[in-house]
This record gives structure tokens, C-alpha cells and sequence, in this order.
């Protein structure tokens, strides 16, 4: 039978034998998946493995910190780049979803390559794949193939003639919570909701601005801050806000407003594939309203999804 510590000794001892005194560069996101990875190739070669987290300007309010600060304290090697800008630049203007998944992809894809160049020796890529991964990227529509593209770093492998290992790629996602538990992992790292890879750029319809991605930043916090707050956040599979290219009409004291519209997401799933869409209480979801409308200056409206996965997606791009 399986189980987690067997793993995890058996694993250690194979990437020991594996990498030997090879160096390992992998880019993380956060996400359970390439932490896990991480921290176990960590266990078997130490410092030998180079940890690169990009900031692409499209992560959560104050993620890039928080999540830097927790992967210094694992002990992990890492190294934070502040890209933002150059993100930015190669979003302007783009409005359609594909186009905007292809810009993000290319220049995470330049921004690691640039970041690895700057490693001497690197023999190998680490990468969080898992198993569902292998599956699905041989399988239905064609956001999923991009999908992979991010999430492997498609394109690198050649490029840069590194090696591929990926310790997780026979786990499910439970088997990987399980390890990451056995890894001593801080069970809120486990715990995070799926996070895509184009993060915000696919949760503000039409083209990306960082003012755009600060109001969002604001809202999602809300949610997100209001579900944890009313022990929502375990209950559901993913949460987020996504901003409308929609201007509606309010009213603020004797003035007529012309605002933003928010949509609230919050869906129940087991593997992301089919999804329902969470029946949250109207009263969290009455206060969360009005502490957007309150506090995010350019809001003015919130209406929250109910539809469910199929025949919608999760994401609304
Ligand atoms: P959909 O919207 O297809 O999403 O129902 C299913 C799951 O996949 C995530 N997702 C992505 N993840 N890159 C990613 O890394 C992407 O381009 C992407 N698009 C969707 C989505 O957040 C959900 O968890």
C-alpha cells in the first residue's frame, strides 16, 4: 500500500542517486504542486536546487511577499524577480483571451530563460507536474493545451537542453497534499485554491492595465479575506473576482456614478473538470458586496456567477 512517508524516503533516495551534485533550477508559483516538488528535490540535493518565483503583476494582493517570505522560511534557494513591467508592456492592448495566455506564456518563458543563463552548470529543469497533468494535456479543448504550456514551461527543455525531473508526476492531488503534510509543509500552503498561471490577466476581460489589476487586486482580497474570515475558504474548490469590461450606474448621495461591475466567483469541484457553482449564505454574500462597493474606489457594482462547469467555465476567459 501506499503511503506518504514510503514516499517520500523512496523518492529522496531515487533524486539523490538521480542529480547526484547536479544543479536543478525551477521556476515555483506558489501553488501546492511545484512547492511540494521543490521541497522534496530540496531534502535530496540542498542548495544544488536554484528556485526562481517571477512576479508577473498578475498575482494576488501582496502574494509575491507573503509567498517569498514562506519559501525563504522552508529554506528553499529562491530567488524573487520583479517583473511586472515587463508584463505590462507585452499585454497592452491585447483584449483577446488566447493572445493574452500567449503573451503571459512567452514572457515568463524569457524572463526564466534570462534567470537561468545567470546559473552556471544548471543540467536540470524541476517541475511540479502531476498526474493528472500528463492526462489532461492530451485531452479536450484548447485552453488546457495552453495550460500546459505554462505550467511545464513548454519550450525550455530544448532551448536550454536541461533535463527534465518531476517527482510528483505518478500523484494525485491528494497524494500530493499527503506528502507536502509529511514534508512538514505549512497546511495553508496545502490548502491554497487552484490559482491559474495567467492569474489576473484572465480574470479582467478585454486588455490588462495595472490599474485595472490594483482594483482587482482589491476586490479578490475582499472575497478571498471574507471567506477565510467566515470559514468559507475550505468549503469551496476556487474563488476569485473577475472585472467586467462593463461600465454601470449607481448612485452616491445626489450624485450619479459610472462605475465598474465585479463578478464574484466561488465554484465546488473535485478535480476542476465539472464544477458547480458554490451556494454561499446571501448574508456573507450581502456584506462582502457592500465592502467592495465601500472600499474599492471605481466598483460600484457586484453580481456574483451561478453557473455551473459545464456548460461555463470556471474562469470567465
Ligand atoms: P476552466 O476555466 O477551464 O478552468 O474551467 C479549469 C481550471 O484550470 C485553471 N485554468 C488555468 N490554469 N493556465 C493555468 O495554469 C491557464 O491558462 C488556465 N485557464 C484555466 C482554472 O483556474 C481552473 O482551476
Amino acid at each position: 500500500d501506499w503511503t506518504s512517508d514510503q514516499f517520500v524516503e523512496a523518492t529522496v533516495a531515487d533524486l539523490q542517486k538521480k542529480l547526484g551534485d547536479d544543479k536543478v533550477v525551477m521556476a515555483l508559483s506558489g501553488g501546492v504542486d511545484s512547492t511540494v516538488a521543490a521541497i522534496l528535490i530540496h531534502k535530496a540535493i540542498g542548495k544544488n536546487l536554484h528556485c526562481i518565483f517571477v512576479d508577473n503583476g498578475l498575482l494576488r494582493k501582496g502574494e509575491f511577499e507573503q509567498v517569498l517570505d514562506s519559501y525563504k522560511h522552508m529554506g528553499l534557494n529562491i530567488k524573487g524577480v520583479d517583473a511586472k513591467e515587463k508584463f505590462y508592456t507585452a499585454l497592452a492592448g491585447l483584449t483577446d483571451p488566447e493572445a493574452k495566455r500567449k503573451a503571459i506564456g512567452k514572457t515568463f518563458i524569457d524572463v526564466f530563460d534570462e534567470e537561468s543563463h545567470l546559473l552556471t552548470d544548471v543540467k536540470w529543469l524541476g517541475q511540479g507536474t502531476i498526474y493528472p497533468d500528463i492526462i489532461e494535456s492530451v485531452s479536450v479543448k484548447g485552453p488546457s493545451v495552453t495550460i500546459k504550456s505554462h505550467h511545464n514551461v513548454g519550450g525550455l527543455p530544448e532551448k536550454m537542453k536541461l533535463k527534465i525531473v518531476e517527482p510528483l508526476n505518478t500523484l494525485f492531488k491528494d497524494e500530493v497534499r499527503l506528502v507536502g503534510k509529511t514534508l512538514g509543509i505549512d497546511p495553508n500552503i496545502l490548502g491554497r485554491h487552484p490559482f491559474p498561471g495567467p492569474g489576473l490577466g484572465i480574470r479582467i476581460l478585454g486588455d490588462i492595465t495595472a490599474d485595472k489589476v490594483r482594483i482587482l487586486q482589491e476586490v479578490d482580497s475582499i472575497f478571498i479575506g471574507g471567506l477565510r474570515e467566515h470559514g468559507l475558504y475550505d468549503k469551496v474548490w476556487q474563488a476569485g473576482a473577475m472585472l467586467l469590461p462593463v461600465q454601470s450606474v449607481g448612485v452616491m448621495g445626489d450624485e450619479r456614478t459610472y462605475e465598474r461591475v465585479v463578478s464574484l466567483r466561488a465554484v465546488t469541484s473535485t478535480d476542476g473538470m465539472t464544477a458547480d457553482w458554490a451556494h454561499l449564505p446571501y448574508e456573507f454574500l450581502a456584506t462582502v458586496s457592500s465592502d467592495i462597493i465601500n472600499k474599492v474606489k471605481g466598483v460600484n457594482r457586484v453580481v456574483y456567477d451561478i453557473s455551473s462547469k459545464p456548460p461555463a467555465t470556471i474562469e470567465w476567459e
